[in-house]
């Protein structure tokens, strides 16, 4: 399975095209740390404002807000569900062959929805059904406990009940992708990862791209609005480099980076709740960057994660940087 992802014209494009002809807008509003009494108001403004994609997960726990917002904009016929894109994640805690149908049943009802276009295993981490974090190491199951592969088959389980149209991982690395890819003849079709030009993640990107998985650069800002930063992060978002382009084309320099993610051939994920921001992260889509200045970010590169799983390694978890990031 060859995705449409390799010429220069499907680049510039503005959708991912699927196998099996379905479409994924490439720039999508992000809904991870958007608050309930904000989200609602910034997926009706994303969806006024043209966006045909929404990243959503049941751990944002605010997936009946978007639902109220979804169904507004279908009631005031701003859209049709078939226009939009829909993207949720099965959380770590349900992981259990068993327990993914009900999961995802339970997002269907938050999101008033009857299927999704997307569904992903949040994280390879598996915690006990009663966990929602990890606070010691008894909330945690390890691989052999609940295997990846138990997972994917009950997710290859709700795609073929018509619950949800394509699934796929996300925070997944090589070994754990061909591990799926070796058990079933249904592969992922996406991998959501944190990328950006600090993190641009290029062996993966490879490996996805000569296997025909899409992938989706999350934190695409750098998602200056998390709690618990370190204080000596790298302010990607007023990077010189970057800030030179964005000067160059007269955009912000958020639309430099959602650009180059778009453009470098993935989809994206913004988040905000601020109705001007939100319309030019769309208005990203119109910014074509020269070869020149992807080379420029292509340089950029410092294989930094602002992300970097560190709350599964707790004392007492038996997860490790090592076993999450590289086997
Ligand atoms: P807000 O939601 O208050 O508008 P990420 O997508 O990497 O997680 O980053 C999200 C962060 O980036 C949020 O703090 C969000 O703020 C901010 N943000 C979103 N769009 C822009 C923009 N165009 N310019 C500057 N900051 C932005």
């Amino acid at each position: 399975m060859i995705h449409q992802k390799d010429t220069n014209i499907n680049r510039l494009m503005n959708n991912l095209k699927y196998a099996n002809g379905d479409k994924m807008p490439r720039i999508g509003l992000g809904t991870w740390k958007s608050k309930p009494g904000e989200v609602k108001d910034a997926v009706v403004t994303a969806i006024k404002a043209g966006y045909r994609h929404i990243d959503c997960a049941a751990i944002y726990q605010n997936e009946k807000e978007v639902g109220e917002a979804l169904a507004e904009c279908f009631e005031n016929g701003y859209v049709s569900r078939r226009e939009l894109w829909i993207t949720s994640k099965l959380w770590n805690s349900k992981h259990k062959l068993e327990d993914v149908i009900p999961a995802l049943q339970q997002t269907l009802n938050d999101l008033n929805l009857d299927y999704l276009d997307l569904y992903l295993i949040h994280w390879p981490i598996a915690l006990a059904p009663n966990s929602v974090f990890a606070q010691s190491g008894e909330d945690f199951l390890t691989l052999d406990e609940v295997p990846l592969t138990e997972t994917w088959q009950g997710m290859i389980n709700a795609k073929h009940e018509g619950l949800t149209r394509h699934i796929g991982v996300s925070n997944f690395n090589i070994p754990k992708i061909q591990q799926l890819m070796d058990a079933f003849e249904e592969h992922p079709e996406m991998n959501q990862v944190e990328m950006h030009p600090y993190l641009q993640q290029k062996e993966l990107f490879d490996f996805c791209a000569n296997n025909g998985i899409f992938m989706t650069a999350y934190s695409p800002l750098g998602s200056g609005d998390r709690t618990n930063k370190s204080e000596d992060e790298p302010p990607m978002l007023e990077d010189p480099a970057i800030a030179k382009i964005a000067a160059d084309h007269a955009c912000s320099n958020a639309q430099v980076l959602i650009a180059w993610s778009s453009q470098r051939g993935n989809a994206v994920i913004p988040k905000s709740v601020t109705p001007s921001r939100i319309i030019q992260n769309l208005q990203a889509r119109e910014i074509e960057l020269s070869e020149e200045e992807m080379q420029t970010i292509a340089n950029l590169d410092r294989n930094y994660r602002f992300i970097d799983g560190s709350f599964w390694t707790i004392e007492g978890s038996p997860y490790s940087l090592k076993s999450l990031w590289e086997e």
